[in-house]
């Protein structure tokens, strides 16, 4: 799948033509996964473009290095000046997707990774409607678990943990379903590949903590925000695999994903099989908020122009 990319990308602090920024094959991040990234979303309301959380992004960019003493070497406001700029950069009038990343570069074969490892940072973005069917995808409980403290933190947003949602993914897709739900190492739900999953019970949405090995979600958050403000209880707790399976209703979160209302579950119906009440007000309720029709959250919006 080739992205449709914008002209021009950003490269350790200069603008340069997509095709004039290259790596040696020596970088240290295609050999080990010692890369760290952020997905963001811009949204164009056909006045403006409004990008969605950039502060909380930007603070997650750089905390997911600080694991592995991986340093980002521009400050907070130059990422986030240098994300605004290539949006301005690249005339982008479209809702799009942003990705920053930065990686370790020629570092040889050692795994002695320190501050002292030289890394650059890029951000590239192209315009993005939806990722899955917003009437809803079916999903598969994966065979394969989520890794946890036990073995990498899964608070890091980097390379490497992504073969984790890599290999479930591509079973599920083998499964016949459109996405994978992965379990944490006791058994207990998790989150998908690439989104932290919500569940309805007794009208209360509930969602795995991140003792869990759930990421800690951006749109997650939100929706926590959203739920209390409407008076919703909401909890992050323990969830088994047989509750979500005869919850009321269960959708994933995500930069990517959005709101995406699940429908079955190892082809067991969701509910009656179709997005619930709870999921469909939580999607409008996010689709006005990030394009910027409802005040009460407009400070999650950064404009561009
Ligand atoms: C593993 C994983 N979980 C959850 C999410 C959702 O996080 P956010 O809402 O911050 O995009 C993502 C996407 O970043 C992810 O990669």
């Amino acid at each position: 799948m080739s992205l449709p990319l914008s002209k021009y990308v950003w490269f350790d602090g200069k603008f340069v033509p997509l095709d004039k920024a290259k790596v040696p094959i020596t970088t240290h991040a295609i050999h080990y996964g010692t890369s760290i990234f952020e997905g963001i979303r811009a949204y164009w309301n056909k006045k403006n473009l409004f990008v969605f959380r950039l502060e909380e992004h930007v603070r997650r960019f750089r905390r997911s290095g600080q694991f592995y003493n991986i340093s980002l070497n521009f400050s907070d406001k130059q990422i986030s000046d240098a994300i605004i700029n290539l949006c301005k950069k690249n005339t982008m009038k479209k809702s799009c997707y942003i990705r920053p990343f930065y990686f370790i570069g020629d570092y040889g074969i050692n795994l002695h990774v320190t501050e002292k490892a030289p890394t650059s940072v890029a951000i590239f973005s192209f315009p993005f409607g939806d990722l899955f069917n917003k009437n809803g995808i079916t999903a598969g409980i994966s065979t394969w678990r989520k890794f946890s403290d036990m073995s990498t933190p899964p608070q890091a947003k980097m390379g490497g943990n992504y073969l984790n949602s890599i290999i479930a993914t591509q079973e599920a897709k083998r499964n016949g379903f459109d996405e994978a739900i992965l379990l944490d190492h006791n058994g207990n739900v998790s989150e998908a590949p690439g989104e932290n999953i919500f569940m309805v019970k007794n009208g209360q949405l509930i969602t795995p903590p991140l003792s869990s090995s759930a990421l800690e979600g951006i749109t997650r958050d939100a929706i926590i925000k959203i739920g209390k403000d409407l008076d919703i209880e909401v909890s992050e707790r323990e969830v088994t695999r047989s509750e979500l399976m005869v919850s009321e209703e269960v959708f994933l979160t995500g930069t990517a994903a959005e709101i995406t209302p699940i429908i079955s579950i190892d082809r067991k119906k969701i509910g009656n099989g179709k997005p619930g009440d709870i999921t469909k007000k939580m999607m409008d309720e996010y689709s006005d908020i990030v394009m910027n029709q409802n005040d009460d959250y407009s400070y999650w919006l950064t404009s561009v122009y």
